[in-house]
């Protein structure tokens, strides 16, 4: 390498490109030409469809490798192939991924080359879907690209624009150097974190009036169940303490369930010492009602006053606990968001907290997108644009990784010293 040049992020990395057969197999072709730049070592696996709008011959002389597609092999030899392929993958990237190919993945099925390939996947898959909008939001699609996004998937997109057939909405492909840079921290995340303990809290916190109400806050667990997907892809043992959320746990996570800040409090205690990691993502109540009603309060006529008793803060708590631990906080506000961020960078004695200003549009509650700041002891701050939630998870986990110390040692291995 010629001093200077950076050493290609990709280099000797097996990637299995499947193109299945939609308008957007052109665009696939740049995404494999990303791939091949990065240094992947990249096999590309056509259906019979993708074939019909692009010439293996061009993934051919892109990826320097023949391409695997029905058209050039007996069926019979799939098996064999098949098994090859998907054992060598560190990583395999299905863009565009049809509604085809998302029902075959979801449901297991292997009718052709590629869905063989998948059924047989032991590495992370990254698909890439593209698709006319009304077949994207069918929930037969729909409940597919759940059950995907369940075990562990990344989907990326589909993003917003014009379509083939001439109508404008959700189902184009994402562009191929956003496939390529998720494909690239996939495989640079990968197994970074193995060994190493991870607590994640996620959702708002319910605080008991009585039996039928509670005191809440409009945070979804969106933020922290992406983390703990993000953790857990890069090998991380993860245990999510979340709070109510609507979302299903993500894939290969350890969960518990908790409901008010005390019970939550006491889920992290019991676990902390054994952790390496602590992200704190769950929008924690400040206060709760002094006493909870037994019985359902009735209405009087007149007025209701509720003492409420302030929640004890359990990320300050840790952080006066810290020892080695990485401890990552995070500050919802929704004015002077950086001043108040780095105040309480201080007293939580984080090694970074992530802000927001939820009032900004696409930033905060519910939404899948935010708008963040990474804020240092230092002083120092990382301003990032508006991005998906699974992005900013991604970036946190890439921070996490670059903050641990690299003595190799758990908390565990530590503990039992
Ligand atoms: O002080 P504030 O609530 O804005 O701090 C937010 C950060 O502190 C988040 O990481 C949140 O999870 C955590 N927190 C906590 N216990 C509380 C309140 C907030 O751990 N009682």
């Amino acid at each position: 390498m010629i001093a200077g040049e950076r050493e290609p992020l990709l280099a000797g990395k097996k990637i299995v490109l499947g193109v299945t057969g939609g308008i957007a197999a052109y665009k696939a072709a740049d995404l494999a030409s990303r791939l091949k730049k990065e240094g992947a070592e990249l096999r590309v696996v056509m259906t019979e469809a993708a074939a019909e709008f692009v010439q293996p011959l061009t993934f051919r002389v892109i990826s320097g490798n023949p391409v695997h597609s029905r058209q050039f092999e007996e069926p019979r030899v799939w098996s064999v192939e098949h098994v090859a392929l998907a054992e060598q993958a560190d990583l395999i990237v299905v863009a565009p991924a049809t509604a085809q190919i998302i029902a075959c993945m979801a449901l297991g099925l292997a009718p052709d080359l590629l869905s063989t390939v998948l059924l047989a996947a032991r590495s992370p898959i990254l698909a890439a879907p593209a698709m006319n909008t009304a077949m994207y939001f069918h929930p037969a699609t729909q409940e597919h690209l759940s059950i995907l996004r369940a075990r562990g998937v990344v989907l990326i997109g589909p993003d917003e624009g014009g379509l083939a057939c001439g109508a404008t909405g959700t189902g184009r492909m994402s562009e191929p150097a956003v496939i390529a840079a998720a494909a690239r921290r996939l495989l640079a995340l990968s197994g970074r974190l193995a060994g190493r303990r991870a607590l994640v809290t996620a959702g708002g916190t319910r605080e008991r009036i009585d039996p039928v109400r509670y005191i809440g806050n409009f945070s979804s667990g969106k933020m922290g169940y992406a983390v703990a997907a993000a953790l857990a892809a890069a090998g991380a043992a993860v245990t999510l303490i979340s709070a109510p959320a609507a979302l299903p746990p993500p894939a290969g996570v350890q969960f518990v369930q908790t409901e008010s800040a005390l019970a939550m409090r006491e889920a992290v205690r019991e676990r902390f010492a054994a952790s390496d990691i602590v992200v704190m993502a769950a929008a924690v109540a400040d206060y709760r009602p002094e006493t909870a009603a037994a019985e359902k309060i009735k209405k009087s006529g007149g007025e209701l006053v509720l003492t409420l008793t302030e929640n004890p803060d359990i990320l300050a708590e840790l952080g006066r606990r810290k020892q080695g631990k990485i401890i990552v906080g995070f500050a919802a506000e929704t004015e002077e968001a950086r001043a108040r961020g780095a105040e309480k960078l201080k007293r939580k004695n984080a090694d970074f907290l992530v802000v927001n200003d939820v009032a900004l549009p696409g930033a905060g509650f519910g939404v899948d997108t935010n708008i963040v700041s990474f804020l240092y002891p230092d002083g120092t701050a990382r301003d990032l644009p508006l991005m998906s939630k699974k992005e900013i998870a991604g970036l946190i986990t890439e921070e996490i990784v670059r903050l641990l110390p690299n003595d190799n040692k758990s908390a565990k291995e530590n503990e039992n010293e």
